[in-house]
């Protein structure tokens, strides 16, 4: 080959390697981000990533556009190892027009999003950009459509994973939405439908980007994002370990890891957690620290919807899926945020063959007015639909309170879990012990000499007779009432039992998700 040909071949590629020049990137950086490439390069494994596609240029001739170079069209696509494993991954390029998304930007990613799929590898998408670019008009538009029309497709069958590391405005949100796991990054990210201005002219409202649409308020308020990375990098090393959790796709279990930590371990602190009086709170993550292997628990979601804690752990080097309550917050109560939580958990679980345990201390739902009007009902049957959908090995363990619709919407045996086991502190029964005195004991408290005296004996009787796990246990709703101390080999051994688990559904379109 004639040597000048080789030396254009390189000349290209340096161009295209450069993106939006050394001006823009120096811009880039100065915002604290890093550029489209570095952000590639640091998410595979060293050396691994291929690009394709660099050479796409746009077709667009509006606005003088036929003038502009854009090296990469905007956005790097490609694919490379994470851990060993096959990843596909596009990054816009901030420093090429914004990041806009014109028509041959588009189908880059697009055609990432096809290969991802058939060949059942995780994708994820790293957003920085200036959203529809603009002088390509409907062009651009339908670019988004085909991208979100795949995002679909492919959901439940291959991990989908944005990353938010810039701006991510107007429809364009909808791509990430559609995936399964949004990561945004403190101060130099920001998502909304429609900006401070906008809104400013439409309802008067005044706000910063920030409060709009930062990480925090994704993360803290509308719960449209699931973590918050304080810097490029943090955001990279995090997708890196939640991969490490999932497989490929959905034919796939997740990988397995040898774990230093005993799997027959009786942990005597756990008999006492419970404090003597139940309505006490203490805190469900530090028993979830203690059940799982290294203590090592990735939590999704930790700032929205406290009150429910979701997140992937370890047993014997096995993903699990966690769904607790946290008595600590709001008693641990269900509410709306708390049952969308947990139902949209629950089915990311189910669709990637990751067993799911179920941590139950919970009073009942959120009683109130703003709960009833914003629509508990059809948000409290998204967690009871997810959970009796699920085909997952599912083990429910009772730990203190289990009352009511609440008993049932954490998985309990006619969900569908597999294996109940409660502690002998649990509670189970349709109602608290003061509430139902009051119901069924009114009329006995009020013709007492001392309603007082009355109303206290009636209680502790129906504490000693009802809130136990025993009468649930009698009937067979709990399959064993353990130690707390034997819980980790009592659930590792549930998990191994539970392995080999099959279980089919009647054939149909879809279920009506109540969504
Ligand atoms: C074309 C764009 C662009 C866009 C940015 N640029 N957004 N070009 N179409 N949508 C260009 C700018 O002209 C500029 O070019 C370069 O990118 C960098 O942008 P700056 O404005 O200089 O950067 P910055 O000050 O950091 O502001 C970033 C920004 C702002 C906040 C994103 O650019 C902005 O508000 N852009 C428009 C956002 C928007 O309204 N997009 C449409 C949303 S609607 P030069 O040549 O000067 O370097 C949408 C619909 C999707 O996306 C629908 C899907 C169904």
């Amino acid at each position: 080959m004639a040597v000048n040909k080789l030396e254009d071949l390189r000349q290209r590629k340096e161009k295209i390697q450069l993106g939006g020049g050394k001006k823009k990137i120096d811009s880039q950086h100065e915002k604290g981000k890093l550029t489209a490439r570095e952000r590639m390069h640091l998410l595979f494994d060293k050396g691994t990533f291929v690009e394709i596609n660099a050479f796409v240029k746009h077709r667009c001739t509006n606005f003088e556009m036929d003038k502009v170079d854009a090296p990469g069209e905007g956005v790097i696509t490609g694919y490379g190892m994470i851990d060993g494993r096959l990843v596909y991954a596009y990054a816009q390029d901030f420093t090429v027009i914004g990041g806009s998304l014109g028509q041959m930007h588009a189908q880059k990613i697009v055609k990432i999003q096809d290969m991802a799929l058939k060949m059942g590898a995780p994708i994820i998408g790293i957003n920085d950009s200036g959203g529809a670019r603009i002088q390509e008009g409907v062009d651009a538009l339908s670019g988004y459509g085909h991208i979100f029309y795949r995002n679909t497709i492919s959901s439940g069958v291959i991990p989908q994973i944005t990353a938010i590391m810039g701006p991510c405005a107007g429809g364009a949100v909808y791509s990430p939405a559609l995936t399964d796991f949004i990561f945004m990054v403190d101060k130099t990210s920001q998502m909304f439908i429609t900006g401070p201005q906008v809104i400013k002219t439409v309802t008067g409202e005044e706000v910063s980007t920030e409060a709009l649409g930062g990480a925090m308020t994704h993360n803290r308020t509308s719960g449209v994002a699931h973590f918050i990375s304080s810097t490029d990098a943090d955001c990279i090393d995090e997708i890196r370990k939640l991969l490490s959790f999932l497989p490929s796709n959905n034919m796939e279990t997740p990988p397995v890891f040898t774990t230093e930590d005993d799997i027959n371990k009786i942990i005597p602190e756990l008999d006492e957690v419970i404090p003597e009086n139940s309505n006490k709170p203490y805190d469900m993550k530090l028993i979830i620290q203690q059940l799982i292997d290294g203590g090592d628990f990735f939590e999704i979601q930790p700032y929205f919807a406290t009150n429910m804690i979701t997140g992937f752990a370890r047993l014997n080097g096995q993903s699990v899926g966690i769904i607790a309550n946290q008595p600590k917050v709001l008693a641990g109560c269900l509410d709306i945020d708390a049952s969308d939580k947990a139902g949209r958990f629950i089915r990311t679980c189910d669709a990637f063959n990751i067993p799911v345990i179920s941590l139950v201390d919970v009073p009942g739902f959120l009683p109130g007015i703003s709960q009833e009007y914003g629509g508990i009902i059809r948000h409290g049957a998204k967690m009871l639909y997810a959970y009796s959908e699920a085909t997952v090995p599912k083990i429910t363990l009772i730990l203190r309170k289990a009352y009511g619709g609440a008993y049932i919407a954490m998985c309990n045996k006619e969900l569908g879990a597999d294996i109940v086991l409660a502690w002998p502190t649990a509670e189970i029964a349709v109602m608290g012990p003061e509430g139902a005195a009051n119901i069924i004991f009114k009329k006995e408290i009020a013709e007492a000499e001392d309603p007082q005296t009355a109303r206290t004996e009636i209680i502790q009787n129906y504490k000693t007779e009802f809130a136990t796990p025993y009468k649930a246990a009698e009937r067979g709703y709990v399959d064993d009432v353990i130690e707390p101390s034997a819980t980790r080999p009592r659930l590792i051994d549930a998990l191994n039992m539970l392995a080999s688990k099959r279980e089919t559904r009647p054939p149909k379109k879809h279920g009506n998700l109540p969504v």
